[in-house]
């Protein structure tokens, strides 16, 4: 196979294989596009519609590009009676996207997550796994603020 998935033999290449060469994909290109799933299809011998089902199915199979920074807002336990459905709609207000959604200038995405190991410093979220605690208006703001003025 040639093209941008010519790595999809590395997950073998029988049908009981699919789940294996769509993690693969993720691994490398952050997500699943249209033209993954059409590559794993034909790759695979299996209706595309048979790949989408497998991929609505399964919810770690991300289906939009991940922006460059990816905010994990954690609503574990602790996070979340400390208030994450506020973070999440403080990011909202700031970025004009919600879960599992991508800015248009691909800059940021939003995912929630489960708890990120700091429940002491509620609440929290990661970008690109760098985790910011004690979150309030004011420092998400700031947060936000300094990976914009990086680019
Ligand atoms: S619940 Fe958020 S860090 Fe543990």
């Amino acid at each position: 196979m040639s093209g941008a998935f010519s790595y999809l033999p590395e997950a073998g290449s029988d049908k009981g294989s699919l789940i294996k060469g769509l993690q693969l994909v993720q691994s490398r290109e952050g997500y699943v596009s249209d033209d993954a799933v059409r590559a794993v299809s034909a790759h695979f011998g299996v209706p595309e519609a048979e790949v989408e089902g497998v991929l609505t199915f399964y919810a770690q199979f991300k289906r939009t590009k991940p922006g460059k920074y990816q905010i994990s807002i954690c609503d574990g336990t602790a996070c979340h009676i400390k208030g994450s459905t506020q973070i999440a709609a403080w990011l909202a207000a700031e970025l004009g996207i919600g879960n599992g959604q991508t800015t248009e200038d691909g800059l940021f995405s939003i995912e929630t997550v489960a708890c990120l190991g700091c429940c002491s410093l509620a609440p929290c979220m990661a970008v690109n796994g760098k985790v910011h605690a004690k979150l309030d208006r004011k420092s998400l703001t700031r947060i936000l603020n300094e990976y914009k003025k990086m680019n």
